[in-house]
């Protein structure tokens, strides 16, 4: 007899196993793509989901057929025992990974006993490596200990830890190549990110973008062609290539110049618990409301699969009719 699972697929047939989960809108340092500089609002502790809600959010999800799971804030590593979430989230049957974006802040503190708990894989966000870079774009202090934290994370042995380097023109162009270098060097996988429109203070603007294939023009100046990997998971977002001299892999994130919406498997869901079902969904689906009103497992499952069932083909950016969503960066999770 087959067993037919229930799976969260949307109206354009696009099969949901990726849930992204945030954990805190706090952070540490200040992003300008992402948050405010001053005065942040955050939500205050009672009204974010505790570890026990986001297991049980988790549970339902895998029993839907979601099998990966990646932790993000805000900065997640600022959010206390997040290592005890990452035992509880490690123990669901179907979760086949774990991964954390973080800012590498406070990873030369957390990384061994995130690894004990279960995480498998690691994304560091690093858009430079010169100080002056890292103060334009966090507006405070920190590039050492993002540092410190990516050795500390490749000398207890996580086996992927990949760099996400946001691309903004007029800023980190001079950045492509000593990242490249650095990650080379290191046998770490880099990846670059389009700037998109998420940042708090609204200064995004088309213009701004430094696009994925500028990049990568760029790098071939300096090391010849490079040699594209054929993709084995067409939802993963990135394209990327390896170097011809085979030290290295770089990734290109274009959601702005080659959006891939079309092979999109994301879902989110906020610190406060609201599920998203894109980063520039306009609607949210109350799952704290659900958890906290004494509500079923099914009735979850089919708050997960309203949210699923109403995604949008793309985010639409190029389009007239684009709206921003009315949250920043940091109080989605990127
Ligand atoms: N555009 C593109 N990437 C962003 N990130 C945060 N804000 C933006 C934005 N506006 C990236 C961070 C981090 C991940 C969470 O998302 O650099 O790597
Ligand atoms: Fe913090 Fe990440 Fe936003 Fe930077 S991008 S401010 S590290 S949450």
């Amino acid at each position: 007899m087959t067993v037919i699972t229930p799976q969260l697929v949307d109206s354009f047939g696009r099969t949901h196993t990726n849930l992204r989960i945030s954990v805190t809108d706090r952070c540490n340092i200040r992003c300008f793509y992402c948050m405010p500089n001053e005065n942040v609002q955050f939500k205050p502790k009672h009204e974010l989901l505790t570890f026990e809600e986001i297991v049980q959010v988790a549970q339902v999800a895998a029993g839907l057929g979601v099998n990966k799971l990646r932790l993000t804030g805000g900065e997640p590593l600022v959010r206390a025992n997040l290592d005890r979430l990452i035992a509880g989230l490690a123990r669901i049957d179907g979760i086949e990974d774990i991964a954390l974006t973080t800012n590498g802040i406070l990873l030369a503190e957390q990384a061994a006993a995130l690894k004990d708990a279960g995480l498998q894989r690691l994304n560091v966000s690093l858009d430079g490596l010169s100080a002056t870079t890292f103060r334009a774009i966090a507006r405070r202090e920190g590039l050492e200990r993002v540092l410190a934290g990516i050795a500390a994370a490749q000398q207890l042995g996580f086996e992927k830890i990949r760099l996400n380097a946001v691309a903004i023109l007029g800023l980190t162009e001079g950045e492509i190549l000593p990242l490249a270098r650095f990650a080379r060097e290191r046998r770490l996988e880099l990846r670059f990110i389009e700037f998109m429109p998420l940042d708090a203070e609204q200064r995004w603007r088309h213009d701004q973008v430094l696009n994925g294939e500028t990049i990568r023009r760029e790098l071939e100046r300096e090391w010849g062609e490079l040699v594209p990997v054929t993709r084995t998971d067409p939802s993963q977002p990135a394209t990327d290539f390896d170097f011809a001299d085979g030290r290295g892999r770089i990734g290109f994130i274009n959601p702005i110049s080659q959006p891939f919406c079309g092979d999109c498997n994301r879902l989110r869901i906020t610190a406060e618990g609201q599920l998203r079902n894109c980063l520039f969904s306009m609607e949210e689906w109350d799952a704290r409301r659900v958890l906290r009103s004494g509500g079923t497992n099914a009735e979850l499952a089919q708050l997960l699969r309203d949210c699923v069932l109403h995604k949008k083909p793309g985010h639409g950016i190029d389009s007239p009719e684009f709206l921003r969503p009315e949250r920043a960066m940091y109080q989605i999770g990127g």
